[in-house]
């Protein structure tokens, strides 16, 4: 037989095909939480990046805002040896994941990526030394989203205080329209809690939210935020139990709520929508946090594959794709988020998304620049998890305040 004959047949039974053929035969298999119409076009751009290159892509698409059952998914699938090639983890998760011993470094694919990366993200990306996580993009969790023509119809104004909120929230009752959609998982309530802790300030954010300071737990300003939680409340519908994020946005969307307090994936479904920010909805900082910025970096972490000691070719090239500026670019379009990468353009950009790059290059600057609690960037999954059954607990009960309080400084104690 000659050599192409050969070849040929041995192509035909799925063994060997050539160079570029044998990365063809690759196939990836990527296990994320985005499943929203704006999360999926996002992730649909990486897809398509992958096919081009020849592979296959196997999509492990687990719904669920915020990833909590794709992280219960995640576990089943390592635990049984049969960890995908990469999945959706970040913050120090991935470091919890690096110290299991199943993830590969993939250095070789990352050689330019220290001077394109913000120093306090490229560090998280590493364990031990090596890299082993790729960052997508940047989220800002601390938005409020105003739709506009609910806002005109009351003439009220952006608020930038709490007091300014009450207000508005007021007259939009009063007109008849639902002030807030909120959605009804434990992760929701703690993105809204987090936004009122950060509006007593970004340093009353860190000692409490990043440090575990047992006095700021503890103290009269950690009671108002509770107190103001429980304010906020009285402005939900009664049908919010289980409601996912992008429904409560598309309420917005679609005019029968007037606002929602949401990191900016949502404004991947206003884009989704096609629905402008200025004269269809507003993006506003939440309430007294105009200066501070809480970011949500996701990431894709490696998985060892069986019979593999390194990174495989596909699991490079996904982490080659995924920081490419063209990639960086087109992906942030569709989810709401900036570039990660530094010295993307933003000229294709909405101003909500500038307006995003400019408020962290401030809060950078100024010290206002926070990781988010809620999505996994601040603590360990253990800490995060027991502060989340507190204010869950709060939010749907009706505790006082005082014992709420005492119950944080409790779980803040958690490892
Ligand atoms: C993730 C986002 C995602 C959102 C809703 C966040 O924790 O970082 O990428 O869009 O959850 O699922």
């Amino acid at each position: 037989m000659k050599f192409r004959a050969i070849m040929g047949a041995l192509c035909a039974a799925g063994l060997m095909c050539g160079v570029s053929a044998v990365q063809a035969a690759e196939s990836v298999e990527v296990l994320h939480w985005w499943t929203s119409g704006g999360e999926s076009k996002a992730v649909g751009v990486l897809k398509d990046d992958m096919q081009k290159q020849g592979y296959t892509w196997k999509d492990f698409a687990v719904a669920g805002g915020a990833g909590a059952a794709a992280m219960t998914a995640l576990k089943t699938q390592v635990i049984s040896g049969n960890a995908p090639t990469a999945a959706q983890i970040k913050g120090p998760l991935i470091q919890e994941w690096a110290q299991q011993g199943v993830l590969v470094n993939i250095d070789s694919a990352a050689t330019d990526w220290k001077k394109n990366l913000p120093p306090e993200i490229d560090k998280i990306m590493h364990a031990d030394g090596h890299y082993v996580a790729a960052p997508f993009s940047v989220h800002r969790v601390n938005w409020l989203y105003i739709n506009k023509a609910a806002l005109d119809k009351v003439g009220g104004k952006v608020p930038t205080t709490w007091p300014e909120f009450f207000a508005v929230a007021d007259k939009m009752k009063a007109a008849g329209i639902m002030p807030v959609a909120m959605g009804g998982q434990p992760w929701q309530d703690l993105t809204l809690w987090e936004d009122v802790v950060l509006s007593q300030g970004a340093d009353f954010y860190k000692k409490a939210l990043v440090d575990l300071d047992q006095k700021t737990l503890t103290s009269d300003k950690m009671l108002q935020v509770f107190d103001t939680v429980r304010k906020i409340q009285g402005y939900f519908d009664s049908g919010r139990t289980g409601r996912d994020w992008n429904l409560a946005t598309a309420m917005v969307i679609n005019g029968k709520a007037g606002m929602q307090f949401m990191g900016d994936w949502a404004k991947g479904e206003f884009a989704n929508a096609n629905k402008k920010p200025g004269s269809d909805y507003i993006c506003a900082a939440v309430p007294g946090t105009e200066k501070a910025y809480t970011f949500n970096v996701d990431s894709f972490v490696f998985f060892q594959q069986k019979g593999q000691s390194a990174a495989t070719p596909g699991q490079l090239a996904l982490a080659k794709t995924i920081m490419s500026p063209a990639f960086q670019e087109q992906f942030s379009l569709y989810k709401g988020s900036i570039p990660v990468r530094l010295g993307v353009s933003m000229a294709k950009f909405d101003d909500c998304a500038k307006k995003s790059y400019a408020d962290e290059q401030t809060a950078i600057k100024s010290g206002g620049y926070v990781p988010s609690l809620a999505h996994g960037m601040a603590q360990p999954d253990a800490t995060a998890g027991a502060i989340t059954d507190v204010v869950t607990k709060f939010m749907n009960s009706s505790q006082d305040s005082k014992s709420a309080v005492e119950a944080l400084a409790k779980a803040a104690k958690t490892k």
